[in-house]
């Protein structure tokens, strides 16, 4: 039996790190959420702690965006207003090892999904695309203009998807599609009950200082302090989880008023060094972290940051907070569960 409400919102890899987060916007704004997760990279912990924040329920469903048997009957199940497609693999370095596991995750889930949807005749969809399809950007900051070259088989995939789905709404204006691309998501829910908890070393900076910060790695690794940057180190756009996920919610207003493709930067526009984020988190934490500066990591950019005005001025959306708060919720949730879910 199809459900009844018009407002309920499928959120593929809903128990993962921004999911979790999107899951807690939506049910405070009176949404009902269905998840689909396969949980290969995530707890169902997360999604308790979510109903925990929110006094809510949610419905999880355990399965693959590749299982079309499981699509179908969760399309024929429910009567979606609208999908959030967070679900895929994120690691650079791990897809430069396993392309092709890459490109059937990313790529071919996200095409059976869209089949699914189709057939269904739900078709409003915010895809998680990423800063990586801008490459190593020339100028700063990047706007939605800016060149797109993908430097690996993550980025590729993402903006493989992109191209799909400009080719799907060229062919059907009737589809309402977001395309957001996020800078450098950060920090947790101020409750500090859910937040990120990568299930190998991390890869990304924020949480290896956090992990550092609460004592489970003994030192961070600064990749190259010799970019033309203020103090040499890399410079990035980090965004609070939070605020990325309120951009979700306004893309998602903005795709009601009428059928579009909409591309937009989720980024507060402000570029801070590793030095400067190792420094706020010391702060926040009142723990020290230990570094070493070693070789520059292969790929990265020197700088990157957002022009941030096109979801200003078309969504209404504006990040909100600061470097200080990101580290601060990131520390309540790494101090309250130093081992992440598996506390
Ligand atoms: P995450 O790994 O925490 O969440 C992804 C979720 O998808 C996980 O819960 C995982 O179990 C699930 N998943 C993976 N493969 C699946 C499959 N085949 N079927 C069903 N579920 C599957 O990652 P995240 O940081 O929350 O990222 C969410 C999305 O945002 C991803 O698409 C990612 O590429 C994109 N993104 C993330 C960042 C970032 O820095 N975190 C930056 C830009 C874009
Ligand atoms: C990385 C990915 C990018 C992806 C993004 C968000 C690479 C080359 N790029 O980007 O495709 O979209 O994450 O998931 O992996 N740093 C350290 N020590 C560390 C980790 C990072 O010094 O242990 C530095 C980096 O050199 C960079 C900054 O910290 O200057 C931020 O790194 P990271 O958090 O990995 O994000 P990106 O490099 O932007």
């Amino acid at each position: 039996m199809k459900g009844n409400s018009q407002k309920t919102i499928l959120v593929t890899g809903g128990a993962g790190y921004i999911g979790s987060h999107m899951c807690v916007e939506l049910l405070q704004t009176g949404h009902q959420v269905v998840v689909l997760d396969d949980l290969s990279n995530s707890n169902p912990k997360s999604l308790q702690a979510v109903e925990r924040i929110t006094q809510k329920t949610l419905t999880f469903v355990e399965g693959d965006i590749r299982d079309t048997r499981i699509l179908t009957n969760l399309f024929e199940t429910h009567n979606f207003s609208a999908v959030l497609h967070f679900a895929g693999l994120k690691a650079v370095g791990e897809s430069v090892e396993h392309p092709v596991q890459y490109y059937d995750v990313n790529v071919n889930g996200t095409l059976k999904l869209v089949d699914a949807m189709a057939a269904a005749a739900c078709k409003t969809l915010v895809f998680s695309s990423s800063a990586t399809v801008y490459g190593i950007p020339e100028q700063m900051p990047i706007s939605e203009c800016s060149p797109t070259a993908a430097i690996n088989p993550y980025g590729r995939s993402k903006l493989m998807v992109e191209e799909v789905l400009r080719d799907l709404y060229a062919s059907d204006p009737t589809w309402r599609i977001s395309l957001l691309r996020y800078f450098n998501p950060v920090g947790a829910h101020a409750s500090g009950e859910i937040g990120e908890d990568p299930h190998d070393v991390p890869n990304n900076l924020m949480p290896f200082i956090s992990q550092v910060a609460v004592g489970r790695r003994d030192q961070l690794n600064v990749f190259g302090d010799d970019y033309g940057t203020p103090d040499g180190t890399g410079v990035r756009d980090y965004i609070h989880v939070v605020d990325l996920a309120k951009g979700h919610l306004k893309a998602l207003q903005h795709l009601a008023d009428t059928p579009k493709l909409a591309i937009h930067n989720l980024g507060t526009g402000n570029g801070y060094s590793v030095m400067d984020a190792i420094n706020a988190f010391e702060r926040a934490s009142g723990r020290k972290i230990p570094y070493q500066v070693v070789e520059r990591r292969a790929g990265d950019a020197a700088t990157s940051y957002a022009d941030p005005r096109k979801a200003n001025q078309e969504l209404g959306w504006q990040a909100e907070y600061d470097l200080e708060r990101m580290c601060a919720d990131a520390w309540r949730w790494q101090s309250n569960y130093p081992n992440g879910f598996r506390d």
